[in-house]
């Protein structure tokens, strides 16, 4: 493709460095996504697919993961030159993620509407009811059935499938332009895998965005 793409990561590499040694994670990966394209990694267990998601949203676990070279250019900018409070501005707004396990996503002690509220209220800067009205729009958008009913309830009270369909709506929520999912169905059984996959496709082909698998 000739035109810019949206997400380029050039020559990546992310290490960890434990008490003893050092394990190169990610060794020089290399790859650029369009607008309104899906890209694929794919790869054995362990070869550093999940590192090179959490590096391009620099959320990298603790201090012993270091991105150590390479770039990471979200529209022609570098992400790894971004300072932190940069960065939490474009995670979720520009760049969103969808992970292998909703529960990790989910604040089991807020309801689905909370949840989905406290960040259309960032966005709009709306309150009250319009607000409630929009999050049942988004998980109607998701597909998820009763969304009326579902935004009253805890994380606890749905499927699996339901709770990956929230998270999803949430990540949506904010228009990003690239969407990482980092495995988003191995949690799910294999019917609900393939509805979740068609799902995310018929959302990317309404919307345009870009999706990192
Ligand atoms: N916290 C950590 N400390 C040290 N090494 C780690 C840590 N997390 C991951 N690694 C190493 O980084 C490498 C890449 O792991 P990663 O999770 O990216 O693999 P993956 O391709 O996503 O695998 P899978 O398909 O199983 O999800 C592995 O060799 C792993 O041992
Ligand atoms: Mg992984």
């Amino acid at each position: 493709m000739s035109q810019e793409a949206m997400l380029e990561v050039r020559d990546l590499h992310t290490h960890f460095f434990p008490r003893r040694g050092i394990v190169k994670a990610v060794d020089g990966v290399s790859f650029s996504l369009h607008l309104g394209e899906v890209l694929g990694l794919v790869g054995e267990s362990g070869c550093g697919k999940s590192v090179t998601a959490l590096s391009v949203l620099q959320l990298l676990p603790g201090e012993s993961a270091r991105t150590v070279g390479g770039q990471v250019l979200l529209d022609g900018e570098d992400l790894l030159l971004k300072s932190k409070k940069q960065m939490r501005e474009i995670r979720g707004h520009r760049i969103a993620m969808i992970l292998q396990d909703p529960q990790t996503s989910l604040n089991p002690v807020f309801t689905i509407g909370n949840q989905l509220s406290e960040i259309l209220v960032k966005d709009n800067e709306k309150t009250g009811g319009g607000v409630l009205q929009q999050a049942v729009e988004a998980l109607r958008k998701v597909k998820l059935a009763a969304p009326e009913t579902r935004v009253r309830q805890y994380p606890h009270q749905l499927s699996g499938g339901m709770k990956q369909r929230v998270v999803g709506a949430i990540a949506m929520s904010r228009a990003p332009d690239v969407l990482i999912a980092d495995e988003p169905t191995t949690a799910l059984d294999v019917t609900i895998q393939l509805q979740y996959l068609q799902l995310l496709k018929e959302l990317q082909a309404e919307t345009d965005m870009a999706i990192l698998f």
